[in-house]
Formats: structure tokens, C-alpha cells, sequence
């Protein structure tokens, strides 16, 4: 007894009972809070959802059909998931205009509020790839010689070596992926639209992908990120070596006509 109210008289009985108070407290809060919480985020994914179905109604089901099941003018939306909504249409490509070998971006006609909801429903309808976070995607901190590793083995091949696209067959192109917002190129790489092939989390992790997009805005944009002189495009060897025949080979042939005009002259005289 006496041993505890001495306790209770040590300079640190305040601290601890009010540590004990806010853990406990803290307890609480946890045990209760989160139901509340999870049910308010469930009605506004089911508003969001209700939301989305309209607009999808109005804007896509005269190509994707009414339930998102498909028609002859649209490939079937059930498992696309939210983060192909939010790419397709949150770069202007959806909803599309004319038949061609590839729907082209265009200006986008939606708000972010309604991509999302457009987004929502669509994941409603089947499980699918979902739209990143903004930590998810910000290649702050990421290793942009690793992510150029990666570009060159997974995505050169169709971008060329600095993202700058290139034509692929049958009317097909790939990109440039210049001023492409890091979280469009994150879902560029989940959902693998057209004929590109998708990069799954499973197979390319977060921090990876977010190498690549720290690669693509390094050597992106910015001009300075070349050494100087002309860029020929960015498209290696090849231009560059087409670059020196032309070129170099042009002013040989130069100078080998006006030495031999200038001799026949000199023979002339
Ligand atoms: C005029 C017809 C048309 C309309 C309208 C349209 N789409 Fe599409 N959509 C297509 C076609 C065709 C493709 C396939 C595109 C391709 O392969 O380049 C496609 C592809 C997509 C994809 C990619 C599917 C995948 O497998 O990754 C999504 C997502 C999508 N559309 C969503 C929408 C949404 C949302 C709307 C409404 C805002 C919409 N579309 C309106 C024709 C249409
Ligand atoms: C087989 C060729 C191919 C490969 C490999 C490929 N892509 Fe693509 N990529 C494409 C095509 C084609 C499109 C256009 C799709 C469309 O318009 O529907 C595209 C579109 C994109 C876009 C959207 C650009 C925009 O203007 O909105 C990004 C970003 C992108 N690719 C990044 C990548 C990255 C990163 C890799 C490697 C991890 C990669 N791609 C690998 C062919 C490819």
C-alpha cells in the first residue's frame, strides 16, 4: 500500500495515467470508429456507382452495350477495371468517335469527378485493375537508370529508346509518351491498352513501374536532358548513322565536284 501511493506521488503518475487514458481511449475510438466509417465510404460507392451508371447509359452503352457486355462496335467492359476507365477516357480516347486501326486521343469531355464515377460502375461490374494513388504513381525517390534498364528491355521495342513512339503494323502506332501524366503511364502499363501488352503488379511491381516513369519524365520534355546539338529524334544508331551518310557522304561528293570543276578550269586556262 504504501509502496503504490508513493508511486502515485512520482513526478511521472501524470504521464502515465494520461498515456493510459489516450491508449485507451485510442481502443475505443478503434473499436467503434471504422464500422461508422466503412459504411459511409460503402454509400458513396454505391452513389458513385449509381452515378456512373447513368452517364454510361447516356456516353458508352451505345458501343460497350447496356450492362457493359459488349456490342460489334465495342469490346466487352466486364473486368476492364477502374484503372482502364479512368486511362481510356481520362486521355480522351473514350468515348471513341470514328472506326479506325486505333482510337486516337482527344480532348477529354468528362470531369475527374465523373471519370471516377464512369470508373466506379465499370469495376462494379466485374473485378479489374485499379485506378493508382497519387503515392502510388509519384516517382519521387525512384531510380531513374534502373527504370531506363527497364524501359529499353519492356517498352523500347514499340516507344523507341526515349519514349518518343514510333509506328507499328497495320495503321497501329505506339505513342510518344511525351507530357503523359505519371498516372496515365502507370495505367498505361496495368491495363495494356490496344496492342500493348499489359505489365501487371505481379509481374512488374510498384517500385519498378515507378522507375519507368521517373526514366520516361527524365529523358521526356526536357531537351536538356540531351548532351546538345540536334536530337535526329532521339532514335540511336540508326538516324544518327543515316544522319552521317547523308551528310557526311553529301559533302565529299561536294567537294570532289568542285575540285574537279576548278581543275578543269585551271587545265582550260
Ligand atoms: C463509338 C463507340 C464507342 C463509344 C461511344 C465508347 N467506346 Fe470505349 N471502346 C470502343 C472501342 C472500339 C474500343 C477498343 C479500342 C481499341 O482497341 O483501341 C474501346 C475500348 C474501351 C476501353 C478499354 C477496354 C480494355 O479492354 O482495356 C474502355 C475502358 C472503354 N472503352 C470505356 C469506355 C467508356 C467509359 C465510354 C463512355 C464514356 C466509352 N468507352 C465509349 C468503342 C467505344
Ligand atoms: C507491343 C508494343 C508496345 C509495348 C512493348 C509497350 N507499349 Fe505502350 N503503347 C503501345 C500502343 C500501341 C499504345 C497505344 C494504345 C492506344 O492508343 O489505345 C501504347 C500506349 C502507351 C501509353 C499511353 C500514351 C498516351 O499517349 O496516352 C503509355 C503511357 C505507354 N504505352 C507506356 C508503355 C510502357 C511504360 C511500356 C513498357 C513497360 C510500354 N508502353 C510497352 C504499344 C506498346
Amino acid at each position: 500500500m504504501k509502496k503504490l501511493s508513493a508511486r502515485r506521488r512520482h513526478p511521472l503518475a501524470a504521464v502515465v495515467v494520461l498515456l493510459l487514458a489516450l491508449a485507451a481511449t485510442g481502443g475505443l475510438y478503434a473499436a467503434f470508429a471504422p464500422a461508422g466509417k466503412a459504411q459511409a465510404d460503402e454509400t458513396a460507392q454505391s452513389l458513385a456507382i449509381d452515378e456512373g451508371k447513368k452517364l454510361y447509359t447516356v456516353g458508352c452503352a451505345s458501343c460497350h452495350g447496356t450492362g457493359g457486355q459488349g456490342t460489334t462496335d465495342g469490346p466487352s467492359l466486364v473486368g476492364v477495371g477502374s484503372a482502364a476507365v479512368d486511362f481510356q477516357v481520362g486521355t480522351g480516347r473514350m468515348p471513341a468517335q470514328q472506326p479506325g486501326a486505333q482510337v486516337p486521343k482527344k480532348p477529354v469531355i468528362y470531369t475527374q469527378a465523373e471519370i471516377d464515377q464512369l470508373a466506379a460502375y465499370v469495376a462494379s461490374l466485374g473485378a479489374g485493375p485499379i485506378t493508382p494513388t497519387d503515392k502510388q504513381v509519384d516517382p519521387a525517390g525512384a531510380d531513374v537508370a534502373k527504370g531506363g534498364e527497364l524501359f529499353r528491355n519492356n517498352c523500347a521495342q514499340c516507344h523507341n529508346f526515349t519514349g518518343k513512339g514510333g509506328a507499328l503494323t497495320n495503321g497501329k502506332y505506339a505513342p510518344d509518351l511525351e507530357g503523359v501524366s505519371p498516372k496515365h503511364i502507370y495505367e498505361a502499363m496495368q491495363t495494356g491498352p490496344q496492342s500493348m501488352p499489359s505489365f501487371p503488379d505481379t509481374t512488374m511491381p510498384e517500385q519498378e513501374k515507378k522507375d519507368i516513369i521517373a526514366y520516361i519524365q527524365t529523358v521526356n520534355g526536357s531537351e536538356s536532358a540531351s548532351p546538345g546539338g540536334l536530337s535526329l529524334g532521339g532514335l540511336g544508331p540508326v538516324s544518327e548513322g543515316l544522319f552521317a551518310w547523308i551528310f557526311g557522304l553529301g559533302a565529299l561528293v561536294a567537294t570532289a565536284v568542285w575540285v574537279a570543276a576548278h581543275t578543269a578550269k585551271a587545265k582550260k586556262s
